[in-house]
């Protein structure tokens, strides 16, 4: 999509520019709290990406990736959302396809958790190619799809 890119998260400006908008969306409830040290350090921390209105050099979506070994290797899409001034122009699925597509053709089931009755984020997700094959309640009473993009190689969670 001409104007807009996708960034890795490499230096601190990046960090936090990706952390402005994740408190955003935290503070709404859409997307899971997560101690800071983690996004830093944690050998958990996957990648982190921006996206780039390269016009404006601005920052206007972030996504969360993960990599995961067990019980086999796959990614986990942890966070991804955009400024509200963004939405509904076809942002959201060009950044989850830019960030999902190269790992699927490679081999890798993808799955993600989405807050049940958050319509944006399941119909962009199932039109990406993730179906849901579990629901959750968390301690606090939140209800998640969890949704699966699966390779065809028959390992679904
Ligand atoms: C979810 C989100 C990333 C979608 O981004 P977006 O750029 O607005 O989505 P797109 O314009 O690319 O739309 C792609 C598809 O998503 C779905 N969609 C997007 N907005 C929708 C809405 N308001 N209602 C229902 N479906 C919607 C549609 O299936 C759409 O395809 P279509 O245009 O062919 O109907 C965005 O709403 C967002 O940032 N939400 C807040 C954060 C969040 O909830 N993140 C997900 C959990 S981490």
């Amino acid at each position: 999509m001409k104007n807009y890119s996708i960034k890795k998260v490499e230096t601190k400006n990046e960090m936090k520019e990706f952390l402005k908008l994740f408190d955003y969306w935290h503070k709404k409830g859409l997307v899971g709290f997560v101690p800071i040290f983690i996004l830093y350090r944690h050998k958990d921390k996957g990648e982190l990406y921006l996206l780039k209105d390269t016009n404006k050099n601005k920052t206007i979506g972030i996504a969360w990736i993960i990599e995961r070994k067990r019980p086999y290797n796959f990614y986990q899409v942890k966070t991804l959302a955009l400024s509200p001034d963004y939405h509904a122009k076809g942002l959201g699925e060009y950044f989850l396809r830019g960030l999902v597509d190269p790992l699927h053709k490679q081999g890798f089931d993808l799955i993600t958790s989405v807050v049940s009755g958050n319509e944006p984020a399941m119909n962009l997700y199932r039109k990406v190619g993730f179906k849901t094959y579990d629901t959750k309640t968390s301690k606090k009473g939140v209800i998640t799809d969890e949704m699966v993009f699966p390779a065809g190689k028959g390992r679904v969670i």
